[in-house]
């Protein structure tokens, strides 16, 4: 076992584990945080989206330890009560979601376009989140409510 620091959600958090721990195992598993999705495993899905140092990754495909040091971002560190960020009230108002299994990863992913691209086109969001599946496919909602999280923050 080895000794990690991870930097999760604004806190140091502690984390003993094999060193090959995947990301989305010491975050899921370890510190319980919830929101870390697996679907597919290998990288494709999107569902295991977290945010470091502000850019999506896949947590499958990354060792924990290798993300010591970095600021790590999983759902948990957006709000979980009013007034909550403008990306979780545009996927309420516009229903971006069905069974919500993707919707973590995307409104990470979506945090970081508006942080990366703040005037996207629709073209420009479809690449941004083609890493990110939703086998409801709730797309025509998912871009509504992304159309609208850009638009609020240019208010
Ligand atoms: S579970 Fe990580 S990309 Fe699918
Ligand atoms: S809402 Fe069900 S997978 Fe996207």
């Amino acid at each position: 076992m080895i000794h990690l620091t991870l930097h999760v959600n604004g806190e140091d958090r502690g984390v003993d584990a094999p060193p090959l721990c995947t990301l989305i195992e010491a975050l899921r598993d370890v510190l319980g945080l919830q929101s870390v999705r697996e679907g597919c495993g290998i990288g494709v899905c999107g569902a295991c989206t977290v945010l470091l140092d502000g850019h999506p990754i896949s947590s499958c495909l990354t060792l924990a330890a290798m993300a010591e040091g970095h600021d790590i971002l999983t759902l948990e560190g957006l709000p979980t009560l009013p007034p909550l960020h403008p990306i979780q009230e545009a996927f309420i108002k516009h229903a971006g979601f069905q069974c919500s299994y993707c919707t973590p990863g995307i409104l990470l992913t979506v945090k970081a376009l508006l942080d990366d691209r703040p005037n996207a086109t629709d073209d420009e969001v479809r690449e941004y989140l083609a890493g990110n599946l939703c086998r409801c496919g709730s797309y025509v909602k998912i871009m509504d409510a992304v159309r609208e999280a850009l638009t609020a923050q240019r208010r």
